[in-house]
């Protein structure tokens, strides 16, 4: 039995035998593919699991600005721009050779000391230095009584820092 693939081409249809065509698709690149396909959605499945955790947040700008060459895959081929940015993928279309739905970037966060004294994370030991606090990576200041003055920073998302903080300065 021959099986004709291509129809379009009149008179020269080109015809393969089953068994050559069995034998390309278990190539070793075919096998690679198949594993490349099985692993691109798992790892899209566990995206959309850990997305669905934190309660899907939609990627901000700055996320999406992921050079072409470096996206990698986010969603399924064919995608929608509306499904892709639903489960929290960015959405650029522009750049046809690469993903058009892409993982993005991690959020920015910065180290913020807090301001209330009494919330503070005892970060060092009675009497430690400023300097030496400050190279553990924790906060210093020497005020109020009572309270540690060296003491752990809390780590918040960029341009999202709640007035209590302050930015560390080291
Ligand atoms: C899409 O990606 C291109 C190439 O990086 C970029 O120039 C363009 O601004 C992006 N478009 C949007 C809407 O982000």
């Amino acid at each position: 039995m021959e099986q004709c693939y291509q129809t379009s081409l009149g008179k020269h249809k080109e015809r393969i035998k089953p068994a050559a065509s069995r034998e390309s698709s278990t190539s070793p690149l075919a096998r690679a593919m198949d594993l490349k396909v099985l692993c691109a959605l798992s790892v899209t499945l566990l995206v959309a699991l850990s997305t669905l955790a934190e309660g899907i947040a939609p990627p901000t700008k700055c996320q999406c600005k992921v050079v072409p060459r470096e996206r990698t895959n986010c969603g399924y081929p064919g995608i929608s721009a509306a499904e892709c940015r639903k489960i929290g993928c960015c959405f650029n279309a522009s750049v046809p050779s690469v993903p058009w739905c892409y993982n993005p970037k991690p959020k920015k966060v910065r180290k913020v000391c807090p301001n209330d004294p009494y919330t503070r994370i005892n970060c060092g030991h009675p009497g430690i230095k400023p300097r030496e606090c400050t190279r553990k990576g924790c906060c210093f200041r020497a005020h109020p009584a009572g309270v540690p003055w060296c003491f752990y920073h809390r780590v918040v998302e960029e341009g999202n820092v709640p007035q209590e903080m302050s930015p560390v300065s080291l």
